[in-house]
Parts: structure tokens; C-alpha cells; sequence
């Protein structure tokens, strides 16, 4: 895919596909929850259609009309075994979260993924729910996963990695064992999990205490379903508002945005920049908060984000490393370690990619160093994404600025953002 400079700015209202995270766990519990549901706007791309076809093959009846699931739950308990192996495509998240929920049931199961979810580390998974008694074995650490029925028993957890991914296998999983689990968090992670199980009535109980989050689960309660009007992702926003940013006569509005706390770093770091962004409408469905988001360009500088930021925004330093190679000063993003182990090594590929297109930059303990530069010569205009979609959406917005870049693997943009082009384009982008 070529993606070129744009001289006209991108104006007008795309339509932003349902939040990612927010449309897995919409598949996942209700179908472990008892009555009918109905899900509307949920995300139709690569990675949920692979959780969606994983409790397919667990037996539960789902139908699909356009953007609208009817799922038909059955309780905490009536998973079927798959027949065969389960396949995830590229998703951590479904590996995470199936791992922690698949431990907890009376039957077997195998998970399976694409090359670069096949490298990436599950132990991070399987050593605590090992710690609740599951019987997990991974290859290497990483998948294929194989998960045998076991007795798992209530324990206390420390996370240890902060990870959303971790907390909600280990909140699934907890579901069904008799007793209480609690969940120690040191950092801030997404806890889309936590308000959509406390709304189908879990047992779920959560504190702040001294800067900790301490989950308690009381497990075996039957959950009841729940309809649910999946939000519009922030993550997919992000690459049109720091385009809409770095462009000059560009006004876009973006409707119906999750805009969740414990994931809205983007917005915080770009008003940190000077960005000209307003949220308005500010409302809230299924407990998730909810507004509309308008961009104007805006001259952006520099700014040093420490390593809280990471754990508000882990997924878009992408698309903010390429806001900050506009700006008229230095930026620095601290603590982005768990960058390495994401769909790609982005730290590296950010690196690799901004120094490709002439924006200097360095790596020092984690901490990315951009300078922005007045001229940008690119130096080799193919983009390296490893069929990471993040960073293939966030190098095409740096071509709609210094393009043309010839973007490698765009496929991969179908896990979380399937219209991404022909949005971008009818605001006035040239991908080809
Ligand atoms: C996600 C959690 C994050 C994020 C991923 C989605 C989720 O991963 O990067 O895109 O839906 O729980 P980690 O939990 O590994 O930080």
C-alpha cells in the first residue's frame, strides 16, 4: 500500500469501527452469562472474528446481523469442548483472556496463533493461573497453548506486569472457582473488564488502596446478560486525530468515542502538546464513558511524558511518536518496555521507521527521544511493519505529511481497523 502527502488537510466525520477491547469481552461474557443478549456496534475485524469463532466452536449459539451479535448464553459452565485446535489469528487478547477462562472449565482445550502471536510471551498468563492450581502447558513460553480441565482454587495475585490482558484471564477464570480470588494491580490498566462484569452481576468487588487496585472475585455466581452498545475506539481514533493535527486546514469529529480513563493518555499527552482538541457530548453506555472529539490543526510541541503515560496509552506511541516528529521541540517517552512485546517490537520499528523517513531519534533504557526536524529526507520509503497494524496506520499518517511511503503488510490493518483506507480517504487522504 503507497500512502501520499496530502496539501489540503482531511476534513469531515469518519466512522470510527467499535472499540476492540470492549467487543472481545461483549463476545467473551456473555456467552459464559445465562439469557439472550443482543450486541450492537461491535467490531468486525480480524481479532474479534477470531474470538467470536472460538466460542462458535465452544457450542454457543451466536447470530450476526451486520454490526449486531445475538449471543445466547448458557451459564458459567456450558462451554463445550472444541472439536479442534482453537485458532487466534494475531490477538494477545484473546489468547490472554481465553487462556484464564478456559483454564476454569471441565474440558480440554488447545490455542493456537499467526507467526507473531506464536513469539509472543504467555507465561505472563500461565505462571499465575498455574499459581490458582490450572494445568497449562506452553511451548517455550509462548503458544500453542494446551489447557487441561483442573480444580483451580482462590488465591491472591500480584500482578507483577501490568497488564489488562493478565487481569482479565485471571478475573474469567476466577469466575468459576469457589471462594474468593483478589487481584493486586500496582499500575493502572484498561478495566473494561471489571464494569462489564460488575453490569452482568458478578461477585466483583474493587478498591483503591494506597495507589493499588485490589480486585476481589467471589466466584460460581451465574451472570445475567446484558445488551450492549459497543463504544467507538480511541485507539483507531488516534491515527486520524494526529493527522488532522500535523495538517494544516484540517477539521475532523469524531462521534461516540470510549473515552475510558484508565485508557485516555493519548488525549492527555497531545493537550500536553498544544493540540486543538475539544471533547464534548460527554455522556456514558454500560457504565464505559463516552464523548465526541473534535480536532483542529494545531502547531504541536515537544513534551516529556513519564512512564504513567505508558500505562494510560500503551498502544498508541505509534501514532504519538509520528505527532511528535512534527513538533517544534524534543519529546521524550519514558518506561515503554512493554513496547518490545506487543504484535511487533515496536520500540524497535518506531526507531527503525521515524529514522527511515529522516526524523532523528534514539533509545535509551526504554525511553524514546524524538527531534523533530524542519526538512524530512526520507531515507528509504518502505515502512518495516512485522504485520503490526498500529504501526502500518501510524506510518501512513506520516506520509500524508512527507509521503510517499510504500507501506509493508497493510493487511495486517484488518485486525483492529478493516475501513481504515477508505475512511482516511474520504477525509481526504491518498493511500493507494
Ligand atoms: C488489551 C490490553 C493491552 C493492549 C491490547 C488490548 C486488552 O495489552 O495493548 O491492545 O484488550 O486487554 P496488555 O494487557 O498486554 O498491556
Amino acid at each position: 500500500m503507497i500512502s501520499h502527502k496530502i496539501t489540503k488537510g482531511i476534513n469531515g466525520e469518519p466512522k470510527i469501527p467499535g472499540d476492540k477491547s470492549i467487543s472481545h469481552r461483549s463476545i467473551i461474557i456473555p456467552s459464559i452469562s445465562n439469557g439472550i443478549c443482543e450486541i450492537n456496534n461491535i467490531l468486525k475485524s480480524d481479532d474479534v472474528l477470531h474470538t467470536l469463532n472460538a466460542f462458535k466452536a465452544m457450542g454457543v449459539k451466536i447470530e450476526e446481523n451486520g454490526g449486531k451479535l445475538t449471543i445466547y448464553g448458557n451459564g458459567l459452565n456450558s462451554l463445550k469442548e472444541a472439536k479442534n485446535e482453537i485458532y487466534l489469528g494475531n490477538s494477545g487478547t484473546s489468547a490472554r483472556l481465553l487462556t484464564g477462562l478456559l483454564s476454569s472449565q471441565n474440558f480440554k482445550s488447545i490455542l493456537t496463533g499467526d507467526k507473531s502471536l506464536s513469539r509472543r510471551p504467555m507465561k505472563r498468563i500461565s505462571d499465575p493461573l498455574t499459581k490458582m492450581n490450572a494445568k497449562i502447558t506452553t511451548v517455550n513460553g509462548s503458544l500453542p497453548i494446551y489447557i487441561q480441565p483442573s480444580n483451580l482454587v482462590p488465591c491472591n495475585i500480584e500482578l507483577m506486569i501490568p497488564s489488562a490482558q493478565i487481569k482479565s484471564g485471571l478475573l474469567l477464570a476466577s469466575l468459576n472457582i469457589e471462594g474468593e480470588t483478589e487481584i493486586t494491580e500496582f499500575k493502572v490498566t484498561r478495566d473494561h473488564t471489571e464494569i462489564m462484569l460488575e453490569s452482568f452481576g458478578a461477585n466483583i468487588e474493587t478498591k483503591i488502596i494506597n495507589d493499588k487496585k485490589i480486585i476481589k472475585v467471589v466466584g460460581k455466581k451465574e451472570l445475567l446478560s446484558k445488551n450492549v452498545d459497543v463504544p467507538n475506539d480511541l485507539s483507531s481514533s488516534a491515527f486520524f486525530i494526529v493527522s488532522a493535527l500535523i495538517n494544516d486546514n484540517s477539521k475532523i469529529t469524531l462521534k461516540n468515542i470510549n473515552m475510558n480513563p484508565t485508557r485516555n493518555g493519548l488525549i492527555l499527552a497531545l493537550k500536553k502538546m498544544d493540540a486543538n482538541i475539544s471533547l464534548i457530548n460527554h455522556r456514558s453506555s454500560n457504565n464505559e464513558k463516552i464523548c465526541d472529539i473534535e480536532v483542529v490543526s494545531s502547531n504541536l510541541k515537544g513534551c516529556e511524558l513519564d512512564q504513567k503515560f505508558a500505562d494510560l496509552m500503551i498502544d498508541e506511541y505509534p501514532i504519538l511518536a509520528v505527532a511528535a516528529s512534527f513538533a517544534n521541540s524534543p519529546s521524550i517517552f519514558r518506561g515503554l518496555k512493554e513496547l518490545r512485546v506487543k504484535e511487533s517490537d515496536r520500540l524497535k520499528l518506531i526507531h527503525l521507521n521515524l529514522r527511515n523517513c529522516g526524523v532523528e531519534c534514539k533509545i535509551e533504557n526504554d525511553d524514546l527521544y524524538v527531534y523533530p526536524s524542519k526538512k524530512y529526507n526520507i531515507k528509504k520509503n518502505v515502512i518495516q511493519t512485522d504485520f503490526d497494524h498500529r504501526i502500518a496506520m501510524a506510518f501512513t499518517i506520516m506520509a500524508s505529511k512527507i509521503g510517499p511511503l510504500n507501506i509493508k503488510e497493510s493487511e495486517a490493518i484488518n485486525t483492529s481497523f478493516p475501513n481504515f483506507k477508505d475512511e482516511f480517504n474520504k477525509l481526504g487522504g491518498k493511500i493507494f
